[in-house]
């Protein structure tokens, strides 16, 4: 069969050991036969994936006995019908009960939407082989396991690498849906129960009622599969699309906009999830243009969602794209602690705010942002990118996982109590009722989703670790290879091997030392383009002259920026000799030929890191190579035409980047390389 990518991991392939599978359930019963229903949804999934991975064809029925059946059901239709599940006592909102017992299986969620998670839990198990009895209760680390997708009304997509939207085309939510619901089978499956359709940076045309309609049907497609619609709002809207001539958030007139045209949505999509707000960042309005808060802002939202149960994440991303370069002191990574400072317990209860991993822009390495320890009484959402905007653009082999582990499991020793970013995002660690983590994943309409087959990891673990961020990376990998290439040990230890290898061989041959990706800021984002970091208002900058590089955010001597952490960790960043090499350059202005912990200068270990870095990605070349033959034909060329591609542009990165720096700062390659082609 042609393998075009677009069943992704659900391609219910037969396994070679089904019969060992001795005794095989008969039947399904799924309890609740409603077709919108996500109980319903799993009783045909799981008809459809038995009958691909075990090759036999199950009755699905809304009633039946347990034995010899597989029963997928909320645990109260359960408990009506069967008695009680003592078992299933933890259970907790979206969480699901398994139970495999022979031919006896049984799939309890906690609501609709986990029994059928709990579903393709047992899909993925046994289409992976993992056929042992036993039974397990698995609940979510937060609430909010959200994408959100960049989609521009006239169907193009900002940062997106794969085509265009699935969602929007001309103007208009489009009139196809087939791919969104594919979406959100894909989604649902790695437990992700929001999206947000429309860019950021939001146009008020997707408010017209057609529109509100086009959004209806949406929700429709995504509601079998138990994820809620959710939309970007354009924070001027009252003004630009509904005609008043304000958009002041503390003004009744505009409140009374907003809750009407809300209460319009939500009589359509009555499960909506709620709003994501960009506001006073890279030119979009907000409420400083009237002078009031950040939080006065998010609230007028919170305020007209609240009676419908909707939410809104309010983006940290707020920061001036003006700042003076020439001020030693200025630094927009200190942007989200400022901007919110004062602020903290000023939000609605319905409000999360939603901050990206790092204090910057989704670079190839970050310290996880400061916001994240300095709001104690505001509910909080990490936001992290599958689209690899700064990272490759899907044409680089970067697996990301590892990089979102870093920062979940880094300690920012808030009130020097125990503090990983991972449970302050899920709310536990200032008990907040609120939490969890939005990826930006820019899906388009090319049948591999990303634009590239091997870009499908990163999604796949986004949604693993939204659910459970202690997995390892390197676990959910051998998960998804196994699910989306099968079992060949050379295709598994071959892919494994270089996913594993990717992000550390990113970051060597674009920018180490913590000095940021050094891609082309301006516009693209993409190639090697060091000298535009600096000299402009983006803040992205690395500040390198002819003797030295690296931006000092120390307290003493810089932008202060390492004081916006707590004390324990400000003190390592401020202190050169604690702060580790990776972000040396993050937290430091050093001379070229500063020593680093492994004895070598700056400028050598970016000569020789660029080297490295680009030797492995020759590698891959090679390594792909010796998997022709073991996989389909079509992903085998598909995947091999990018790995040529990485290859060589590695190349053009390395030379380009250390030519760079070795022009600035006249300090030759000890081995001779650079400089000598
Ligand atoms: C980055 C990205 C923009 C995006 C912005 C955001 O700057 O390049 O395209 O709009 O982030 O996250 O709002």
């Amino acid at each position: 069969t042609a393998e075009d990518g677009s069943q992704a991991w659900l391609r219910y392939a037969p396994v070679p050991q089904a019969s060992s599978y001795q005794s095989l359930p008969s039947s399904i019963v799924a309890l609740n036969s409603t077709r919108s229903s996500p109980v319903y949804t799993a009783g045909q999934e799981l008809q459809r994936g038995v009958k691909g991975i075990l090759g036999k064809q199950l009755s699905v029925n809304s009633t039946g006995k347990s034995e010899s059946t597989i029963v997928v059901g909320t645990l109260n239709a359960y408990q009506e019908v069967f008695g009680n599940l003592d078992d299933a006592d933890d259970l907790e909102e979206d969480g699901f009960y398994l139970s495999i017992e022979d031919s006896k299986v049984l799939i309890i969620g906690q609501n609709e939407r986990g029994a059928l998670y709990g579903a393709f839990e047992y899909l993925s198990r046994i289409a992976q082989e993992m056929f042992e009895t036993g039974s397990s209760i698995s609940n979510p680390h937060a609430p909010i396991r959200w994408t959100n997708e960049w989609d521009n009304m006239d169907g193009s997509i900002e940062r997106g690498f794969a085509g265009p939207s699935i969602f929007l085309k001309n103007g208009y939510v489009t009139d196809n849906i087939t791919r969104v619901t594919e979406y959100a089978r894909l989604l649902a499956s790695i437990r992700i129960n929001g999206i947000i359709v429309n860019n950021v940076n939001a146009n008020a045309t997707l408010l017209s009622s057609r529109n509100i309609e086009g959004l209806g049907r949406l929700a429709d497609a995504m509601r079998p599969y138990g994820i809620q619609l959710g939309i970007s709002l354009n924070f001027a809207s009252p003004h630009d699309f509904g005609g008043l001539d304000t958009f002041d958030p503390l003004d009744p007139e505009v409140d009374a906009w907003w809750a009407n045209i809300t209460n319009k949505i939500y009589s359509r999509v009555p499960d909506m999830a709620g709003y994501l707000v960009k506001a006073n960042s890279e030119g979009q309005p907000g409420p400083l243009t009237y002078n009031r808060t950040l939080a006065d802002g998010a609230n007028m939202f919170a305020k007209a969602v609240e009676p419908h149960g909707g939410i809104v994440m309010f983006r940290a991303f707020v920061y001036d794209n003006h700042i003076s370069y020439s001020n030693w002191t200025a630094d927009r990574a200190n942007a989200a602690v400022d901007f919110f400072n004062g602020l903290d317990g000023k939000f609605d209860e319905n409000v999360v705010v939603q901050i990206k991993y790092g204090p910057i822009d989704f670079q190839v390495r970050e310290p996880p942002s400061p916001l994240f320890s300095a709001l104690r009484n505001t509910s909080v959402a990490i936001e992290l990118q599958v689209t690899q905007e700064y990272l490759g653009q899907q044409c680089h082999l970067v697996y990301l996982a590892p990089l979102w582990k870093e920062i979940f499991e880094f300690d920012l020793r808030a009130d020097s109590r125990p503090s990983k970013v991972k449970e302050i995002f899920s709310g536990e660690r200032f008990r907040r009722p609120l939490g969890g983590s939005a990826a930006v994943v820019n899906v388009g309409t090319n049948t591999t989703w990303l634009g590239s087959h091997l870009a499908m990891s990163n999604l796949y673990a986004y949604g693993i670790m939204a659910w459970d961020p202690s997995i390892e990376p390197e676990a959910v990998l051998q998960n998804w290879i196994r699910l989306t290439f099968g079992f060949d040990r050379q295709v598994m230890d071959t892919i494994t091997d270089m996913s594993m290898k990717s992000w550390p061989a990113y970051e060597n041959y674009t920018g180490n030392l913590g000095i940021q990706t050094l891609t082309d800021i301006l516009y693209t984002h993409y190639g090697p383009n060091p000298a535009s970091q600096d000299n402009n208002g983006w803040g992205q900058w690395t500040r390198a002259d002819q003797f030295s590089i690296g931006m000092d955010r120390t307290v003493k001597n810089g932008t202060g920026n390492a004081g916006q952490y707590p004390p324990e960790i400000a003190r390592t960043f401020e202190n050169i000799d604690t702060t580790p090499d990776n972000l040396l350059l993050w937290f430091h202005h050093v001379p070229y030929t500063q020593p680093l912990k492994s004895g070598k200068t700056v400028i050598q270990h970016f000569y020789d890191a660029h080297y490295e870095g680009a030797a492995t990605a020759q590698s891959f070349v090679k390594q792909w190579d010796s998997l022709e033959g073991q996989i389909d034909a079509e992903r085998f060329k598909e995947i091999q035409f990018r790995q040529v591609y990485q290859a060589g542009h590695a190349l053009v990165w390395r030379d380009f980047i250390n030519e760079f720096y070795r022009n600035l700062s006249s300090i030759p390659d000890e081995a001779k390389r650079v400089g000598h082609h």
